[in-house]
């Protein structure tokens, strides 16, 4: 079955899905994006992934490229061409094609709307989700604004190839203070010695996930005691468990951090509990 994507105003097969050449996306990282989730053949969390999608453009003064509801329609009809029950959908929005020049282009240049979707394989993420995955640590190298979901992802792609090549699937950030700020696209989570549930504060310092939000809802029902605060990455290291968060990975359960196992080398009973609730709790709307 062909894969269909949207590109500025078209349904088009994917292999022959384009955008120009002088797309500020392409020169200058200039867009952002968002992933969200399917499952069963429901949207999770799409009101609050586009409401971040919102906070993004107006961030960087890209206008938005539809109204909202224009918008869901977009992704609706992507996903139920694609024919995606259990997956995903890409949505990337950038500011436009202009010639190059690194000062915005004029206001009658339009915003340039790109969405995808694909399926996911669910073997592959209860594997995950039963064995736990191992993680190395990197030095956060990246700008100061990553609360934006910014296209610019050049140092977290080279930190997940990193942790590839030693073995891991996934790179966590150290900021210069020792302290973690989140994985190169997850959120990281621990179990500290008192039993708290303890993730860093949303400041400009990590992406606000919207899987750590609706994770944070879970918690309170389920009487697990947050505290969004720094840890440092000894503290990880020493944790009771440590498992990371994104739109695709909720909860994945980490059992080894450079080499050094974490807890009892065995994916932890918080997440798995938290992970076993979460789609009760998150939004889901049809498609
Ligand atoms: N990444 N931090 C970073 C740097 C991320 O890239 C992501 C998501 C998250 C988690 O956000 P959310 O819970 O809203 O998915 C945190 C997506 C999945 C990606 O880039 O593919």
């Amino acid at each position: 079955m062909p894969r269909i994507a949207y590109v500025n105003g078209r349904y088009v097969p994917h292999t022959e899905a384009r955008v120009h050449i002088e797309d500020r996306g392409y020169q200058f990282a200039d867009g952002v994006y968002e992933v969200c989730e399917v499952r069963h053949g429901l949207i999770v969390d799409l009101t609050r992934h586009l409401d971040r999608l919102d906070r993004s453009l107006s961030e960087l003064r890209i206008a938005a490229p539809m109204s909202r509801k224009a918008l869901t329609g977009v992704i609706r009809e992507v996903v139920r061409r694609n024919h995606v029950r259990n997956g995903l959908f890409y949505l990337q929005v950038t500011r436009g094609v202009a010639r190059r020049d690194h000062v915005f282009p004029s206001a009658s240049v339009k915003p340039a709307l790109v969405v995808t979707a694909k399926s996911t394989d669910p073997k592959g993420i209860a594997a995950k989700n039963e064995k736990g995955i191992k993680a190395i640590t990197v030095p956060d190298n990246r700008w100061d604004r990553v609360d934006i979901k910014s296209v610019g992802l050049l140092p977290n792609a080279l930190a997940r190839q990193q942790a590839k090549e030693e073995g891991a699937q996934e790179a966590i950030f150290i900021d210069v203070d020792g302290m973690v700020t989140e994985g190169a696209a997850t959120n990281v989570w621990i179990i500290d010695r008192d039993g708290f549930l303890v993730t860093r504060p949303a400041d400009h310092g990590i992406l606000k996930g919207i899987t750590r939000t609706t994770l944070m809802d879970v918690a309170e029902k389920l009487g697990v005691e947050i505290r969004e605060r720094r840890f440092s990455r000894a503290e990880m290291l020493a944790a009771r468990e440590v498992f990371i968060t994104a739109a695709t990975s909720i909860c994945f359960p980490v059992v080894e951090i450079d080499g050094q196992v974490i807890g009892n080398g065995h994916p932890g009973e918080t997440a798995e509990r938290i992970r076993g609730h979460f789609f009760e709790i998150a939004e889901k709307i049809a498609i």
